[in-house]
């Protein structure tokens, strides 16, 4: 039935597709269906070896030799093909990350973005000169690391490889990917892509393969110069420590709880579609899911209604099919979130909509979208990243107590607010402690040009914007004495 996804797929290392040195591999799955689709080479620690020194030779050898409108030129062409073949990756998305349609879609953009935003400062990242008198020049460099690890988790696969590959690779470095198991393909046909647009063998290599084993074997190679990160809060702290132990630097986005703040004069109907569509329709499955609403007491009911409304309207199905909404990405995250749903109940919380498994559902990982009323500041689910389609329903009586509830989380991500008056959205966006917030949108069209990260235990860097660029160099100081 399907064309593009390939029944197996290899480790892609110095340029060549590989088994795994000990000739293991694993089932990926159909989300919409349950069924495997192909099986993937599983790497280990032999295989992270032989990717991370094929990169360090790339390394060594192109960036000294390799003038920055190079590598610009490499990014432009790999965006170009990206948007060349869209429509196989578009279905290798909906087949093996369960995206509908329209965010498959979406995904398959935002990556060609992410290689052209930073195909566009490849060539313009200067350093400094700082006078000290007649005696001195000196002028600072920005450097590569060396071999950057890539591991980015199931949810929008391409774009989250790309956000970090492409700033990667515009500074010089090299790259070696460990994909998430759950959605291995579309990272590895992203790097074949910017193989055909010419990347040197072994400047960008993936290593498939579970997070305990390959990721955790990528995390301790002394080889590996930095580590950027994208997942969960407790893989983070795993990865930190592993780190530590040769002390590469890591750049971590993790999770979110993320609120939404509605004033008594929101415009209700741009906030309920916002949430539908970030927060619901993607099935919960981004870290920036705005996921606690907190409404101002006079427009709390008109608010709850019109979402319930909106939440009616919701058709899920399989993902290939285009659907409003498509299936979480496993059995595993499937089962989290009902016992999310339960533990919520269980702590008091009321579900005015969903909050199973849809009926007549098919054979995949679907929930309903879900929306929980009699939602309090300390239950589990105002608390814990759910990354499923969840939200809870708060309530506030004024401003003070409205910031007091979103920042009362460890997480610090995104804040979204929602009113008319000038002045109070910019006092909230003061006092909100997240790395990013948005007024009377949320999202800003993937926002590939804003830097994006976590305040407190959402992250430690910056994504995304030229902010990015930072984690990706290093500063060289070159003093020199003048006779
Ligand atoms: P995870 O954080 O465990 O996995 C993300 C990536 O890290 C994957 O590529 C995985 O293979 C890798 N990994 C796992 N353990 C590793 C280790 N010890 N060393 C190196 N790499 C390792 O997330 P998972 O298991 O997919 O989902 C679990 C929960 O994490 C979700 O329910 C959700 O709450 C959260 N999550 C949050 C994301 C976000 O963007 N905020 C993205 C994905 C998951
Ligand atoms: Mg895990």
């Amino acid at each position: 039935m399907t064309t593009v996804v390939p029944e197996r797929a290899g480790l892609l290392i110095g340029g060549d597709e590989v088994d795994a040195a000990d000739g293991g591999s694993f089932p990926t799955y159909d989300p919409s269906t349950g069924e495997v689709i192909a099986r993937v080479a599983a790497g280990g620690e032999r295989d992270v070896d032989r990717a991370v020194r094929a990169a360090e030779a790339a390394f060594d050898a192109w960036w000294p030799a390799t003038a920055p409108r190079e590598r610009a030129a490499l990014l432009y062409r790999a965006a170009a093909l990206v948007r060349t073949r869209a429509d196989e990756l578009v279905e290798l998305d909906e087949r093996t990350a369960g995206l509908p349609t329209r965010m498959a879609a979406g995904d398959v953009e935002t990556a060609a973005r992410y290689l052209e935003y930073y195909a566009g400062i490849a060539d313009k990242l200067h350093g400094e000169t700082i006078p000290l008198g007649a005696d001195f020049v000196d002028y600072t460099e920005r450097e590569p690391w060396g071999v950057c690890a890539v591991i980015p988790p199931f949810n929008v696969p391409l774009q989250l490889t790309a956000r970090s590959v492409a700033p990667a690779l515009a500074c010089g470095n090299a790259v070696v990917v460990k994909p998430a198991e759950q959605a291995p393909l579309p990272a590895i046909r992203l790097a074949q892509l910017i193989i055909e647009a010419g990347a040197p063998d072994g400047l960008i290599n993936v290593v498939t393969g579970t997070g305990p084993q390959a990721g955790a074997a990528l995390v301790a190679h002394p080889r590996v110069r930095h580590i950027t990160f994208t997942g969960s809060l407790p893989t983070g702290q795993a990865i930190m420590r592993g780190a530590a132990r040769q002390l590469t630097p890591v750049t971590l986005e993790l999770g979110g709880k993320s609120p939404q703040i509605a004033f008594e004069d929101a415009d209700l109907d741009a906030l309920v579609a916002a949430v539908v569509a970030t927060s619901l329709m993607t099935a919960g499955q981004v870290c920036s899911a705005g996921t606690r609403i907190l409404a101002h007491r006079e427009v709390a009911p008109e608010l709850r209604g019109k979402l319930l409304d909106a939440v009616a309207q919701i058709k899920l199905g399989a993902a290939h099919d285009g659907p409003d909404m498509g299936p979480l990405i496993s059995r595993v995250q499937q089962e989290r979130v009902l016992e999310a749903i339960d533990a919520a109940r269980e702590d008091g919380a009321r579900v005015l909509s969903g909050g199973g498994i849809p009926g007549n559902a098919p054979a995949g990982y679907f929930v309903e979208p879900t929306v929980l009323g009699d939602v309090t500041a300390q239950m589990r689910v105002a608390r814990e990243e759910i990354f499923g389609p969840v939200v809870a329903f708060m309530e506030f009586s004024d401003e003070a107590e409205a910031i007091g509830i979103a920042n009362d989380s460890e997480f610090g991500l995104v804040s979204g607010i929602w009113t008319e008056q000038l002045s109070r959205a910019h006092r909230v966006a003061r006092a909100v402690r997240t790395g990013q917030v948005f007024v009377n949108h949320y999202g800003a069209g993937g926002g590939i040009e804003l830097p994006f990260g976590g305040y407190r235990k959402s992250g430690i860097g910056r994504a995304k914007g030229l902010a990015a660029l930072d984690e990706y160099l290093q500063t060289k100081n070159v003093c020199v004495k003048i006779e």
